[in-house]
């Protein structure tokens, strides 16, 4: 049966037949396959971003900021002054009623591909945990349960994965019982092809089915909306009819991340912000982490592989970098201003990634490129910023909530997070009465672990633990 003629006609416009090549040579399921994804290309647009991100970058280059304009953002800062450490109380308030109130959500981005850790396996299910090997993910859920008992209210927890981890995702939290948590909800994000570089013509990872690959975090967004069958509500309709209004969103790195912190909640509803984001001061100018700056008035984040070194290293008269405030991607959104976005169709535009992509060559045979020869194309999740009417930036200190993983060895990688868990555990321990035992440079030389179930905080650990404990060795303190 040859294929669709109005189909072969729509790529042809856009010279993309060559995809159907193999076509002859597919069984009937191949063939559903390769259509199914085809039917899912929105051609017009993937046309308009293979000429601006593809054939002609330059154009690209030409829009890019004048580096004149870009200024630091206001942000609120870590207490300094009484005064300051009212203000979090109070928002620590606001926060606990909201979370009392069941009107928070936990949104946890598990889609990426983990490359550069090298781990074959969804990234969450790394083991992690600095004794027991718990997993990122049992680190985040446990955080959540905990939550919802001290204030009364399950939080229900959504969780994004991409086609590629989904099925491995779900089947480790059911293998887990869910870890415990009372709703969980996996979605899963769009993708979109990948192109050759010079050509800008689709490529093909099989004879029946295009390069793809996950559209980046920004496809959170669409990702919420989007109904599995017609039947289903969203997940935006599902929050929505649960009485949530506002998402907490992190990523699946991070596991010192404070899920839910009150008093970044509260910040965000006093201000009565659209989005939030939290951010450390950068550590030197080429840390890997994107800058919230401002221009023109309005704030935007610039990536760390699209800030001009100019900026990066741009400092002030006191010597620390203008630039400072690196986003730990660690969100509220304002579930109104999600719907708002994704009712004006208002598309979070396209960043392109020059990658190697394997792919099959005319002739059918695998070819295995020695160099990028591919553009990926993805969404970020913070250019949904310069979208919003009202933000709120609130720092928090690198040591207590970011040590994210993200390479195998040297820095983010397994030894760094786990040290600085133990570390960051002797602390707790530390401020409940414990003596523990640490090396010259104050470090701890053993694996500490305290789940969150046992404790969530070090006035938590306060009560469960004997005044005068001695920490001496590897110890895990679980429920
Ligand atoms: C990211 C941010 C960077 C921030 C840093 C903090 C981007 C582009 N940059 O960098 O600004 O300072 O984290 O740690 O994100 N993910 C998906 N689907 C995707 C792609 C990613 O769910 O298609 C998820 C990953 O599972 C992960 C998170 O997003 O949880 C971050 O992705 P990653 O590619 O590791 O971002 P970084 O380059 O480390």
């Amino acid at each position: 049966m040859p294929a669709d003629p109005a189909l072969v006609d729509r790529l042809a416009q856009f010279g993309q037949d060559h995809v159907l090549r193999f076509w002859d040579e597919l069984d009937p399921e191949g063939r559903n396959r390769l259509i199914g994804q085809l039917e899912r290309l929105d051609l017009p647009r993937l046309a308009q971003m293979i000429d601006r991100l593809v054939l002609s970058p330059s154009k690209e280059e030409a829009l890019a900021i004048d580096p004149q304009q870009v200024e630091p953002v206001d942000v609120r800062r870590v207490p300094q002054t009484d005064s300051e450490r009212v203000i979090r109380r109070r928002a620590a308030e606001r926060g606990e009623a909201a979370l009392a109130a069941g009107e928070v959500a936990a949104v946890l981005v598990a889609g990426g591909q983990g490359t550069r850790l090298g781990f074959d396996a969804p990234k969450g299910t790394y083991p992690i945990g600095p004794v027991s090997g718990a997993s990122l993910f049992q680190m985040h859920a446990e955080k959540l349960v905990a939550l919802g008992r001290r204030f009364g209210k399950p939080i229900p927890l959504y969780i994004m994965t991409s086609p590629e981890n989904h099925e491995a995702t779900t089947s480790f939290f059911a293998q887990h019982q869910q870890f415990g948590l009372d709703h969980v909800r996996f979605f899963v994000q769009g993708q979109l092809p990948a192109v050759d570089a010079a050509s800008g013509k689709l490529l093909l990872a099989a004879k029946d089915s295009l390069a793809l690959s996950p559209d980046g975090h920004g496809g959170t967004i669409t990702a919420l909306a989007a109904r599995d069958h017609p039947d289903q509500a969203s997940c935006l309709d599902d929050m929505s009819d649960r009485g949530i209004q506002t998402l907490f969103y992190f990523q699946v790195d991070n596991p010192l991340v404070q899920i839910c912190d009150p008093a970044y909640l509260g910040l965000h509803l006093m201000a009565e912000a659209d989005i939030s984001f939290k951010v450390v001061e950068k550590q030197r100018p080429e840390e890997k982490v994107g800058v919230v700056v401002q221009v023109d008035g309005h704030a935007q984040v610039i990536e760390y592989s699209d800030l001009p070194t100019e900026l990066a290293e741009r400092r002030e008269p006191d010597g620390g970098l203008q630039l400072w405030a690196g986003s730990i991607a660690i969100h509220c959104f304002d579930r109104a201003f999600l719907e708002r976005l994704v009712s004006g169709g208002g598309q979070l535009p396209v960043h392109r990634a020059l990658k190697k992509v394997p792919h099959l060559g005319d002739s059918g045979r695998r070819v295995e490129p020695e160099g990028p020869n591919a553009v990926k194309f993805e969404t970020f999740i913070f250019d949904a910023l310069p979208l919003a009417d009202r933000w709120s930036i609130v720092e928090t200190e690198r040591a207590i909530e970011f040590e994210p993983l993200k390479n195998a060895t040297g820095p983010d990688s397994p030894a760094t997070v786990r040290q600085r868990l133990s570390d960051l555990f002797g602390d707790w321990l530390e401020q409940a009465g414990a003596q523990v035992l640490r090396r010259g440079d104050g470090s701890v030389p053993f694996g500490i672990e305290i789940s969150p179930l046992f404790a969530l905080d070090a006035a938590e650990l306060k009560q469960k633990i004997e005044p005068g404990l001695v920490v001496d060795r590897p110890i895990v303190l679980g429920p």
